[in-house]
């Protein structure tokens, strides 16, 4: 079935097995033209890429590339336009064939060929110089298809290659959430308006709201509570798809003020490198321009009170697929 996504990789002593987990319903969402256009118009994440790809022409030009999950084929049009002698636009659901069209409609169909197909399936003619993929999802790793392009990292790749992007971090920062503590507030307000007192349903509110995995909102500058602190860094040319079933880090944080705590915000940068120039970062912290991506945040059970100066330790894991667990709190 060609409709399926890498989920796990497993190794037993020598053996590595990769169970595959039919995932229609994933790449349905990528059938659609709405999430296309989202990406394609959300200007940071496709003018980053762009320039991402322009300044490694040097390397691109006259070069093969692989496009992992290629979508409407817009970084493969970007690296011709690097200079790209062959560009294989492997993607695995129907947005394949609005891809052709476009690359028709560019005259680029000799220089970029669409493959509708896995990434983990598909037979190249040749293995690749450059390997390029928007692969990040929520907080980076949430439903994210890196495993994909580890498998054609590894399977694909020449030697010395080079991968765009070609490293990953993750950052941690505390946050008050205000819209949450008034939703919690909602309910002792309903006796004014009707008449009846519902603050008991506060603490379920709260379970609610604080029990969902992870919440993807844009957070307000404001209501952040200390510098980011940077937990994890991924490094596309060494990572494997064991190291990312549990991405972990520790971190502290200085915080600003006094508030009260009630969630911790989470976001990614990605890096490519920039030969003659510093490295182009594509950042969907709160405190630079909104990407699609926005922040995850996630909720404690119970706020916290902290200080200016208090330092917040944590050990955190992060578990790939669904869940950000923090754990470990010390206050000092
Ligand atoms: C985040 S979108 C990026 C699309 C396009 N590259 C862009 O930048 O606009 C990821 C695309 O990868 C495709 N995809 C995900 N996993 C894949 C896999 N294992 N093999 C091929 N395509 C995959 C999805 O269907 C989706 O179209």
């Amino acid at each position: 079935n060609d409709l399926c996504k890498v989920i796990y990789v497993v190794s037993q002593g020598n053996s590595t097995k990769i169970i595959i987990l039919q995932d229609n319903l994933y790449f349905d969402s990528y059938s659609d033209v709405t999430i296309h256009e989202e990406m394609i118009a959300d200007h940071v994440r496709t003018n980053t890429y762009r320039m991402g790809i322009l300044r490694n022409s040097e390397s691109i030009r006259g070069k093969v590339v692989l496009d992992v999950g290629a979508g409407t084929g817009v970084l493969s049009i970007f690296c011709v336009q690097a200079g790209a002698k062959k560009v294989y636009a492997v993607e695995a659901c129907s947005i394949a064939e609005q891809a052709v069209k476009i690359v028709k409609q560019n005259k680029m169909e000799d220089r970029i060929e669409v493959i509708r197909g896995t990434v983990e399936t598909v037979d190249l003619p040749e293995t690749v110089d450059v390997i390029v993929s928007e692969w990040m999802g929520y907080a980076l790793l949430h439903e994210s298809m890196l495993n994909s392009v580890l498998y054609a990292r590894d399977k694909w790749l020449k030697p010395g290659g080079l991968i765009l992007p070609s490293e990953a971090e993750l950052y941690i920062a505390p946050v008050s959430d205000p819209v949450v503590e008034d939703r919690l507030h909602f309910w002792y307000t309903v006796k004014d308006q009707y008449g009846i007192d519902m603050s008991c349903m506060s603490d379920f509110a709260r379970k609610c709201i604080m029990n969902s995995d992870i919440t993807v909102n844009s957070v307000t500058v404001e209501d952040v509570l200390s510098h980011p602190a940077r937990f994890a860094r991924v490094d596309l040319y060494s990572v494997t798809a064991e190291e990312l079933q549990s991405v972990k880090g520790q971190f502290t944080c200085e915080c600003f003020g006094s508030a009260s705590v009630n969630a911790f915000c989470v976001w990614f940068t990605v890096t490519f490198p920039s030969p003659d120039k510093p490295p182009l970062v594509l950042s969907t912290s709160p405190f630079k321009p909104e990407t699609h991506w926005k922040q995850a945040v996630l909720y404690l059970d119970e706020p916290a009170d902290v200080y200016c100066d208090l330092i917040l330790c944590f050990i955190t894991i992060f578990l790939v697929l669904n869940y950000l667990l923090v754990c470990g709190c010390k206050v000092s």
